[in-house]
């Protein structure tokens, strides 16, 4: 939710690096985006209304996505800026709701991700000091507050004791025009700061960051940093000198480019059969070490948030099919309410590509205080989720770019298919049937399939309704390709267990409407060929998926059985198929509407 991109140091580059970090980050928000640089040539021409040159900060703000925008001037010479990407929480998607946001002096400038709990009664108080706000966020708040501050204080101890004000999860950005420093905190959403030849940077990821470092630190909760000539960390609320650590990181370059693809979520859907094989060739080890955990736990669960508890669901049929043992699983956002019998003995397995998911940490931070123990599995080395847990397996997947999470998906479910094999003592049943499904989706990413899926999304495009259904491990799977299949393309669709038809849902169905049938071969074949009949005498048109060729499919996707990995080839063939719905149907798949990528406010 939001992107975060600032630069101080020695090149006078500052605006070119901000903005280009930004369109790295955009998938965490696009409704607007805007940039203030403090400036070095005072000769500088502004042509566009929009822009606004003043003594102190020259800032530029836009509406809908940054896409391939250049700044107005051509001439911005600046050694310190910082930029934004907004997904809209308090105030409209308007030109003056974008950040950053300045002080009455315009001295100040703030970028923010989060929500500030206690914002009302703080801007109650400004007003009656005389401040004037010229938005309706909640962020606007910060620079005047900063601003009182620096009567009394200076500009590190006025951000601290401004950011100690501030109630729920926040990471601000700060720049001051009078120094050549940024000083970033947080409590709650992502920050990362680079240290490059070039100088320091923040960003709310290291995607932006790693073309210019992969010397990076992962700020924590409480912690404030001070970016200038060089660096200084703090701790707050006190504001405590703190040692710091930079990390290397492994992470490429074309891993975050979009390179030949059309869309980073083609890109991503291509890269899953190397994803899915890395899984089966050099995780053993890891896999063994948890499934001591699970083995000594007394009540294990598994919890994530959208398709991350799609594939806890699927995970809790792996462990009650494969290892015989009932691990529960529930949507994070509830286990909040859930979750009163936890105790020291409990297990928490934790999924999020993101390891930023305010749903899913909120649930771990009480299962911490009664002492259970926390497995991460999670795509962000260094996020909160990864963090705050006792063991951490990291996905391998690579940057996840595209907002409809592919590979990560594909990868949790590897892993969940890995660890209950491994309960079961037969981890190399699993490493096999990880390498089959690999290359069942190599065949399904052949041109002519491909093709094939193409034609049948032209043919369902117009259609009003889309269902998607399947039986026991399918059940997470058809929930899973509603999900990527609505949220992409906007054609309403529902993932049902074919079980549920006859109990209301069959009453939508009519002549033309577009069934996919998860039909794998398996103890649920028969019954959901049952159920997919049902469907075709109501005038239901037919997608099976599945080994089986069955009389009732109109339009039949062959995949190979492998067993239980089946859910990771068949979700596969929904991901390709709503990707070419979302294109079939004029959207951009990377960044659906109202969605951001990783969702850290509640
Ligand atoms: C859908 C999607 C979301 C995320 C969810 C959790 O394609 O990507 O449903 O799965 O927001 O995100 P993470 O895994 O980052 O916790």
């Amino acid at each position: 939710m939001c992107g975060i991109f600032g630069y101080v140091g020695k090149q006078q580059n500052a605006a070119e690096f901000v903005l280009s970090g930004l369109k790295l980050l955009e998938y965490r928000g696009y409704d607007s985006w805007g940039i203030a640089l403090k400036i070095s040539n005072s000769k500088s021409q502004i042509s566009n209304s929009r822009q606004n040159r003043d003594s102190k900060f020259i800032t530029e703000k836009h509406i809908g996505k940054i896409g391939n925008a250049q700044l107005s001037s051509n001439d911005l010479r600046s050694n310190l800026a910082i930029g934004h990407t907004r997904w809209a929480t308090h105030g409209g998607v308007i030109v003056e709701n974008a950040h950053p946001h300045l002080d009455c002096k315009k001295e100040i400038a703030v970028i923010h991700n989060g929500i500030i709990e206690n914002y009302a009664r703080i801007k109650e108080g400004l007003l009656k000091k005389g401040h004037k706000f010229v938005s309706e966020t909640d962020t606007e708040i910060i620079p005047h507050l900063i601003e009182e501050f620096l009567k009394k204080e200076g500009f590190a101890s006025a951000v601290r004791d401004a950011f100690n004000q501030l109630k729920g999860l926040n990471a601000i950005v700060v720049a001051n025009s009078l120094s050549r420093q940024i000083i970033a905190a947080k409590t709650g959403s992502p920050l990362v700061i680079g240290k490059g030849n070039e100088g320091f940077f923040v960003a709310s990821d290291a995607t932006g960051i790693i073309k210019h470092t992969r010397k990076l630190l992962f700020l924590k909760d409480r912690e404030m940093v001070i970016l200038g000539d060089d660096v200084e960390l703090l701790t707050l609320p006190s504001g405590k000198k703190k040692i710091l650590r930079f990390e290397q990181i492994d992470w490429k370059i074309e891993d975050v480019e979009k390179g030949k693809f059309d869309h980073f979520m083609l890109k991503e859907i291509y890269e899953q059969p190397k994803v899915v094989r890395n899984i089966a060739e050099n995780y053993t080890s890891q896999i063994k070490e948890l499934k001591k955990l699970i083995d000594k736990a007394k009540g294990t669960f598994l919890i994530g948030a959208g398709t991350a508890f799609h594939a806890c669901l699927a995970g809790s049929y792996f462990f009650s099919k494969i290892a015989n043992i009932h691990i529960n699983t529930t949507v994070a956002s509830e286990f909040n309410y859930l979750e009163d019998f936890l105790n020291s003995k409990s297990l928490i397995i934790a999924l999020s590509q993101s390891g930023e998911t305010i749903d899913v940490i909120e649930p771990l931070n009480h299962a911490k205080e009664k002492g259970s123990k926390i497995i991460a599995i999670t795509n962000a080395l260094g996020s909160t989720i990864y963090r705050m847990a006792d063991y951490k397996l990291l996905l391998g997947a690579g940057p996840e770019k595209a907002v409809a999470s592919t590979k990560a998906y594909i990868a949790k479910v590897a892993l969940l298919l890995m660890l209950s094999y491994a309960v079961a003592g037969k981890v190399n049943r699993a490493k096999k049937l990880l390498l089959d499904a690999s290359r069942e989706i190599d065949i399904l990413l052949s041109k002519k399939n491909i093709l094939k899926i193409k034609k049948i999304a032209s043919i369902i495009n117009s259609s009003e309704h889309l269902y998607t259904i399947g039986r026991g491990t399918s059940f997470s799977t058809a929930l899973e390709s509603a999900l990527k299949i609505k949220e992409v393309s906007y054609l309403h669709t529902e993932g049902l267990a074919g079980g549920e038809l006859k109990h209301g849902p069959i009453a939508l169905i009519s002549k033309g409407t577009p069934c996919v049938v998860f039909a794998p071969q398996d103890e649920t074949f028969d019954a959901i060929i049952s159920n997919a009949t049902e469907i075709k005498s109501r005038g239901g048109l037919i997608i099976g998926v599945g080994p089986k060729k069955s009389p009732i499919f109109d339009y039949w996707i062959k995949i190979k059985d492998v067993s239980e990995a089946q859910i990771i080839p068949h979700v596969v063939f929904a991901q390709i198929l709503a990707y070419y719905l979302s294109v079939e149907r004029g959207h951009d798949p990377d960044k659906p509407r109202n969605l951001a990528k990783s969702v850290t406010v509640k």
